[in-house]
């Protein structure tokens, strides 16, 4: 895991394990800025969907950022999934409850943009995927 400063965590994921790793430190750090216990947890359960996805659609794994970030005075975290994967060819299938090309339940990614606040993806086929992903302070 790298440290930039006091509030970037980054945690590469190519295996099974990181997974782990990553809920613990997004826990930590969305306690730290004060997200309530149910906030904490719509954090944690995203950490885990995002990471789940770098183990298990790509071959090399990528990275999960976790930022302590601030917008009018009002606390957030950011996440962010990045991968040099296979990219997704459809993100309006992707993001519908119940599509998985891995026969899994096909409800992570429609899961984590309903858990948290903001949600941005951006894929490209042979060259990755990028999700970026904002839960705040009290906003839920
Ligand atoms: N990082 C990624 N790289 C390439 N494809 C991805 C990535 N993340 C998701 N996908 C594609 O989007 C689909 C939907 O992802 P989602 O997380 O919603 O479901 P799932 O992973 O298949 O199942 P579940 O998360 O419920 O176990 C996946 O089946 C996969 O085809
Ligand atoms: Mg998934």
């Amino acid at each position: 895991m790298t440290e930039s400063g006091n509030d970037v965590f980054t945690v590469k994921v190519d295996k099974e394990p990181c997974i782990a790793k990553a809920q613990i430190v997004s826990r930590l750090l969305a306690k730290s800025i004060g997200l309530s216990d149910v906030g904490s947890c719509c954090v944690v359960t995203s950490v885990s969907e995002l990471t789940d996805n770098l183990v298990f659609h790509t071959q090399k794994g990528g990275t999960l950022t976790m930022i302590a970030i601030k917008q009018n005075g009002r606390a957030g975290i950011e996440i962010i999934a990045e991968d040099e994967g296979p990219g997704i060819p459809d993100l309006k299938h992707a993001m519908q409850d119940g599509f998985s090309t891995n026969h899994g339940l096909g409800g992570g990614l429609p899961g984590v943009k309903r858990l948290m606040d903001e949600f941005y993806i951006t894929s490209e086929v042979g060259t990755g995927t990028r999700i970026v992903t904002r839960k705040w302070q009290q906003c839920r």
